[in-house]
């Protein structure tokens, strides 16, 4: 096993959320049909859930299809579903063994029922992992979520009667990170600068990080990297920054 600088005690229980664009350009860039690049995306999605509990990411969460790309040719989103189905087939050992609890988050009336069964067996077979808590974002529109999360807690509440906008608020915080958290860093691959509809709410104050590498080729070195940044970045919530021991020593060196 790879040694890594990270450890969980370190980082604590990050939650990384990741939009894995680029996989159709990769592809076109070396005059390969577009199902090449999500072909090669399969592999990195491999590499990056074997790499992510070594670099201290117990939760994360990749955007595999999203309810907008329903637009795209036919014959893309079949190959999409045949390899997303394959994966989960070929893959679902792995993960148990591995401890690593598959979900997947997003519509499940409009895919196909391969794809559905086959998702039901994975979520059940991994149900115990407890290394890494991965999510798979398939026909997934934050905004839809959102609009549910919002139907289903006012549905049965009366007019005269409404909710007050703080517990609402809560509810739905509740009902949309309560599985996995808010997000705490928001990778993009593929160079565009965008959330494309994902984790809107969940991102509130995630540290959003874009880079130009297309998903295929971004390896564990890229994630470190990544996490490295994240570990660089002041969070602050609106607040103000808290003081580390280092900054405390040097005021008080400079008061000296
Ligand atoms: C991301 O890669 C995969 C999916 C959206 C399913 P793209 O297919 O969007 O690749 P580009 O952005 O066209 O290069
Ligand atoms: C976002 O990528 C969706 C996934 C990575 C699954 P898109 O390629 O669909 O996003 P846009 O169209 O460039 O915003
Ligand atoms: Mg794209």
């Amino acid at each position: 096993m790879q040694k890594s600088i990270f450890t969980s005690e370190s980082l604590g229980a990050v939650h990384v959320a990741i939009i894995m664009d680029g996989n159709g350009r990769w592809a076109t860039k070396r005059g390969l049909p577009r199902v090449e690049g999500h072909r090669a995306g399969v592999a990195t999605v491999r590499r990056i859930v074997e790499h992510a509990p070594r670099v201290g990411i117990k939760r994360l969460t990749l955007y595999a299809f999203s309810s907008d790309n329903w637009r795209r040719p036919r014959k893309e989103v079949e190959a999409l579903f045949w390899l997303l189905r394959a994966y989960l087939r070929l893959e679902s050992q792995r993960l148990r063994q591995r401890g690593v609890c598959l979900k997947v988050i997003g519509r499940r009336d409009r895919l196909p029922r391969v794809v559905v069964r086959e998702i039901e067996k994975v979520e059940t077979l991994t149900a115990q992992g407890d290394s890494l808590h991965l999510r798979v974002a398939i026909d997934y529109s934050s905004r839809d979520a959102i609009t549910r999360a919002l139907a289903k807690l006012t549905s049965g509440c009366s007019l005269s009667e409404p909710l007050s906008i703080e517990l609402l608020r809560h509810r739905i915080s509740d009902e949309l990170t309560g599985q996995s958290g808010e997000v705490d860093l928001l990778i993009r691959t593929g160079g565009e600068k965008r959330l494309s509809d994902f984790l809107l709410w969940e991102s509130a104050y995630a540290e959003l990080l874009f880079t130009d590498r297309m998903w295929p080729d971004f390896d564990a070195s890229d994630l470190e990297a990544a996490v490295e940044e994240f570990r660089r970045r002041s969070r602050r919530f609106g607040a103000l920054p808290v003081p580390t021991t280092a900054s405390l020593v040097a005021t008080r060196e400079r008061a000296q």
